[in-house]
């Protein structure tokens, strides 16, 4: 049984724009989904759609087996693209810790869940910095932890490599590749396929609202360009795309 199975979902804004159109896909335990398409084909959409911040006009959204519902908000960990807007806490061991702390739980396994989720995102060294004066990929790590920290089924990441540096894209991507080998399920929604497509399970691409195709990479990928995505096919082999040395 897939981990997480959309069936059908489609989404429309009050306005009446359809901005997702009978979409259906699911996904594994322990798999890197890679979602791409050219701005506005409604990944962002969609993962609000699975965070439960966008309620379906039609279809079901189903994890485990087990329809979702409001009180499964933590099923799937959202980290937006604009990484800024999502940190709240006065320094990194604050901001990571600002979640648990809505949940009311103990303050010893706040303190062990924020400690652990620091030192796996490498950001205990920074734990009593000041979240603004962290540089672009500290930050994305930053808010990696601190949805990591409340342990979802499902991590979903938007735009991770956006307005990061080259080394910044490093660091975030290191630490992606670190998650799924330690078996997290994670859905990447990115339309800058070199940096990551090596490390992905399946690929699929959107086009207005719509899936376009979905699969094993080497077999969508070639479909990029017609959905807007360029990728230097041809030039980098599906194995070497990925910005990480070996
Ligand atoms: N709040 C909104 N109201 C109306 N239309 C929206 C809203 N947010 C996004 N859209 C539209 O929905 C479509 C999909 O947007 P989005 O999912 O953000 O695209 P992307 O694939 O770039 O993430 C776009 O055409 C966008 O203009
Ligand atoms: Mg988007």
């Amino acid at each position: 049984m897939a981990l997480l199975d959309v069936q059908d979902l489609s989404f429309q804004f009050p306005g009446g724009y359809r901005a997702l159109d009978r979409i259906s896909f699911s996904v594994g335990a322990g798999e890197l989904l890679v979602i791409s398409g050219k701005n506005g084909s409604g990944k962002t959409v969609l993962l609000r759609c699975l965070k439960g911040l966008y309620r379906p006009f039609s279809g079901s959204i189903t994890m485990q087996g087990r329809p979702m519902e409001s009180r499964d908000r933590h099923a799937v960990g959202l980290v937006f693209q604009d990484a800024e807007s999502q940190i709240v806490g006065q320094t990194v061991e604050k901001d990571i810790a600002f979640g648990l702390e809505n949940l009311r739980l103990p303050a010893e396994e706040i303190t062990r869940r924020t400690r652990d989720a620091m030192e796996t995102l490498d950001l205990t060294s920074h734990a009593r910095q000041r979240p603004r004066t962290l540089s672009g990929g500290e930050k994305r790590r930053l808010t990696i932890a601190g949805v990591l920290v409340m342990d979802p089924m499902i991590l979903a990441l938007d735009e991770p490599f956006a307005n990061l540096d080259y080394p910044g894209v490093i660091q975030v991507l290191e630490k992606i590749v670190m998650l799924k080998e330690q078996g997290h399920t994670i859905i990447l929604v990115t339309h800058e396929l070199d940096k990551v497509l090596a490390h992905a399970d399946r690929l699929m691409l959107m086009d207005a609202g719509r899936i376009r195709a979905v699969g094993p990479c080497d077999t969508v990928a070639p479909l990029a360009e017609e959905c807007g995505v360029r990728i230097p096919l041809g030039r980098i082999p599906l194995e070497e795309m990925t910005w990480l040395k070996d």
